[in-house]
């Protein structure tokens, strides 16, 4: 018989440790769970009114059941040394420099926070690697742990990918297609899966929670990301297509969806795919490949991210070319910041290329996201490799309270984020027109705008995966 969980610790309060804790407590009253992180102000903003991050749900869950079997701690030891279970769910980002520089995962996190679990377990702990790692990442937990740990103590390993996406994080946690739990084929390793199964039993059908051994589980998120990835990929390879033919992508790919082998989801063409996940762990895939000799697989799937750059580029020339091959000195409101809507998170949000081409080009800036704070954007735009002149970008980029001040005086829009409050039925797009410069354009990076609606206010509308404006018309293609 498998160790029932008492308590759980949770190492690291971000976008993944933070909600996916948050419903395993919300669903497992008799369970306490204890989330702690390094950073102090994290944990001072998630025991707050006015949590960390953004996610539509997030605040009602964590107001069920904090204080009663949830706590947000910076107090790391007592929660390991109490939990029967500790997930470690740390970040893991892609190395900036070193063997693998811009490719391979950086596990300095997961590695120090395992070395500390050793250090300060007194009992027996199942740990779970939670953070998305490098295949065989486990292997190199466990190792650390035996070999730090006190005589007698046993430590099992297992790894549970989250399949969470931001922005739905409480709906898909609520209600996930599948969770997904890796351990070692041996009666120890089978024994702790099936306690970690006992605790998503507590919302989630039996059928539905996979075991399968460490290595498969490992490979699986990096690979189902890599595939979520590659369809968005394709389908804005198609997008090209589109543009310089006349087709126009979304027919294309609802009439490729309705193929059940297809199917409909995540064919939506855009300026490109954002996000902490999807560029990380198919560099991640790329770098596995190529330490494990096989060139093939590695360019194939760096396709897939070459692409996504490609995407972006190929909108900013587009953007360019319309406005009479120059921007310098004219005004680009940009609306949306966030690499997709109900986030407030950036990371890797196309946006920021966006803005990094616009600005080479010269051209002013204004950015409205209703949901990302204007330090973020500030600080997005001043990584390395994006700009190193505060002086000169504070002069080109403003940073608008709504869309109608970002819009104002503009020569173009440029919608990045497919936030609901862009729509034509939300947003006064005849109010946007008669404030803006003319000729005034609209270029749609998310395909949620009414072409027709606009051009009958008078706007010039480009479209990704739609041929370009006046198109048609030359052709006669009607
Ligand atoms: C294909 C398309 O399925 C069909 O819609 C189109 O009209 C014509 O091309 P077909 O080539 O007849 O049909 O067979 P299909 O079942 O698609 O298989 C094509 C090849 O892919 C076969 O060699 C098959 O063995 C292989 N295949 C298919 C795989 O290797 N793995 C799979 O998961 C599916
Ligand atoms: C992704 C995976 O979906 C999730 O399962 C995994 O756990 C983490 O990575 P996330 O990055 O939060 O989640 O969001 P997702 O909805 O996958 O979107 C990623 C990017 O792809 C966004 O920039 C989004 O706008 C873009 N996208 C998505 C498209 O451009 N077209 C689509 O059809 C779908
Ligand atoms: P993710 O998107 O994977 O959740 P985040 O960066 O949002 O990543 O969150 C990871 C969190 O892990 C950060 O808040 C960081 O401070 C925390 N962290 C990193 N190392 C440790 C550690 N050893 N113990 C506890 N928390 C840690």
């Amino acid at each position: 018989p498998h160790k029932k969980v008492e308590k759980i610790c949770c190492l690291g309060a971000g976008y993944v440790g933070g909600p996916t804790c948050a419903v395993i407590a919300a669903r497992n009253p008799h369970v306490q769970v204890t989330i702690v992180d390094l950073n102090a102000l994290r944990i001072a903003a998630w025991n707050s009114d006015d949590l960390p991050i953004y996610e539509p749900g997030l605040d009602e869950v964590v107001k069920s059941c904090r204080g009663r079997n949830l706590f947000f701690s910076t107090d790391v030891d007592k929660a390991i040394i109490e939990a029967d279970l500790i997930f470690v769910s740390v970040n893991t980002p892609t190395k900036t420099q070193g063997m693998g520089a811009g490719f391979a995962a950086d596990l300095g996190y997961v590695e120090s926070a395992t070395r500390h679990i050793a250090k300060v377990a007194q009992g027996d702990k199942i740990v779970v690697e939670k953070s998305t790692v490098p295949c065989r990442t486990a292997q190199s937990m466990r190792f650390i742990l035996e070999a730090n740990a006190r005589p007698g103590i046993h430590f099992d390993i297992l790894s549970n990918p989250e399949f969470l996406a931001e922005g739905t994080a409480i709906a898909d946690l609520m209600n996930p297609d599948r969770v997904l739990i890796g351990s070692l084929n041996t009666e120890a390793g089978r024994s702790a899966a099936a306690s970690l199964v006992d605790i998503y039993a507590g919302w989630i059908k039996r059928e539905q929670i996979i075991t399968t051994n460490l290595w498969s589980s490992e490979l699986t998120k990096l690979a189902a990301n890599a595939m979520l990835a590659q369809r968005i990929s394709s389908i804005n390879a198609l997008s090209a297509i589109c543009e310089a033919t006349g087709a126009d992508v979304d027919e294309v790919s609802y009439a490729c969806g309705l193929d059940t082998r297809i199917g409909p989801k995540f064919l939506k063409a855009s300026v490109g795919f954002g996000g902490s996940c999807f560029q990380k762990d198919i560099l991640n895939l790329v770098y596995l490949s190529e330490s494990l000799h096989l060139p093939e697989v590695a360019a194939y799937w760096k396709q897939v991210v070459e692409m996504n750059e490609y995407q972006k580029k190929r909108f900013v020339n587009r953007i360019i070319s319309c406005l009479f091959n120059t921007l310098t000195g004219k005004k680009i409101a940009i609306l949306g910041f966030a690499f997709k809507k109900d986030t407030g998170d950036t990371r890797e949000s196309p946006a920021i290329t966006l803005c990094k081409y616009l600005r080479a080009e010269r051209a002013n800036v204004a950015i409205y996201d209703p949901k990302v704070a204007e330090s973020q954007i500030w600080m997005d735009l001043t990584e390395p490799g994006i700009t190193d002149d505060l002086a000169k970008l504070q002069k080109q980029i403003s940073i608008a309270d709504s869309a109608y001040a970002a819009c104002k005086g503009a020569d173009a829009v440029v919608v990045c984020t497919e936030w609901d409050e862009f729509r034509n039925t939300r947003l006064d797009y005849r109010k946007v027109y008669e404030m803006m410069n003319k000729p005034a354009f609209i270029f749609d990076g998310r395909l949620i705008l009414d072409q027709k609606e606009l051009e009958s206010i008078g706007f010039h509308v480009e479209m990704i995966g739609r041929p370009r404006g006046n198109f048609e018309t030359s052709m006669q293609w009607e």
